[in-house]
């Protein structure tokens, strides 16, 4: 079992806080579907209280570094910069669907070198660390070894309201009818987690955040995944378009998004 880095201990310790809260919120869930009234409140409250215990511990440890959180403004500080999603997958949290993840990343001169991601309801805690691996709960995460596109499951993000863009019919066509299925699991950071843990071969979506991926960017790097943006251009922590892979289909993904 590899050692948790220092690091990964303290955002350990921020999110397993952090998701003690959560977790009593999905329970309330239930109760406040039933009665239909608040729920929009109760669910922004439920974002912010989680940034604010996540951060208010970080800051304990990391006074000086930059913040960039998805409920917040900026502050900015020195070059060390934490990224912070308290809640990735709110719509799952709203519907009681158990697909949520807290994430915290760290980056450092335009890397990211440590990132964890945190499922409080089905307790899985996925770290990595840069050169230290992909872990959950303990074990060694690794991509798929699937070679062959019709045998593998992939995930995306199905846009809706103002965030459609023209060609995503066309995108989910040309990949859903060449493999063994699509997966939509309504955060991204779970997506990423899964691709690192085998499960998903592959995943794409546009126009996400840093916050929805800067840990998963990690998680599926250090399972021996690839990264890049759809188009097969390099992805960084300005891209706002990503495709990930088990490495063996990232050339076949990338040309069947391409040719639409
Ligand atoms: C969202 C989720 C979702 C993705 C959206 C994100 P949020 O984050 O990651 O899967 O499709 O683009 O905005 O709003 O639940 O933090
Ligand atoms: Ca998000
Ligand atoms: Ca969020």
């Amino acid at each position: 079992m590899q050692i948790q880095p220092p690091v990964i201990n303290i955002f350990e310790k921020a999110v397993r806080k952090a998701g003690k809260y959560l977790l009593r919120d999905f329970g309330e869930i239930e109760n406040l579907q039933i009665q239909s009234k608040g729920l929009g409140d109760f669910v922004t409250n439920a974002d912010l209280k989680t940034e604010q215990i996540l951060t208010d511990t970080l800051k304990y440890y990391y006074p000086e570094a930059t913040y960039i959180t998805e409920e917040s403004e900026k502050i900015i500080g020195n070059e060390e910069i934490i990224v912070i999603d308290p809640i990735d997958g709110t719509t799952n949290f709203i519907h009681g669907i158990p697909l949520v993840g807290i994430v915290i990343a760290k980056i450092i001169n335009e890397e990211i070198t440590d990132g964890v991601i945190y499922n409080p309801i089905l307790d899985d805690f996925f770290w990595a660390s840069k050169g230290k691996g992909s872990w959950c709960n303990n074990n060694r995460l690794r991509v798929s070894k699937r070679q062959d596109i019709i045998d593998c499951i992939i995930g995306t993000g199905i846009p809706h309201m103002d965030r459609i863009y023209p060609q995503y019919l066309k995108e989910i066509d040309a990949i859903t009818k060449n493999c063994s299925g699509l997966r939509r699991m309504g955060a991204a950071s779970i997506d990423l987690a899964y691709v690192a843990a085998g499960k998903l071969d592959a995943y794409w979506e546009r126009n996400l955040n840093i916050w929805d991926v800067s840990a998963g960017v990690l998680l599926v790097k250090e399972a021996g995944g690839r990264v890049s943006q759809p188009n097969g251009e390099s992805w960084d922590i300005h891209s706002k378009d990503i495709l990930v892979s088990n490495s063996n289909i990232h050339e076949i993904i990338q040309e069947k998004l391409e040719i639409i």
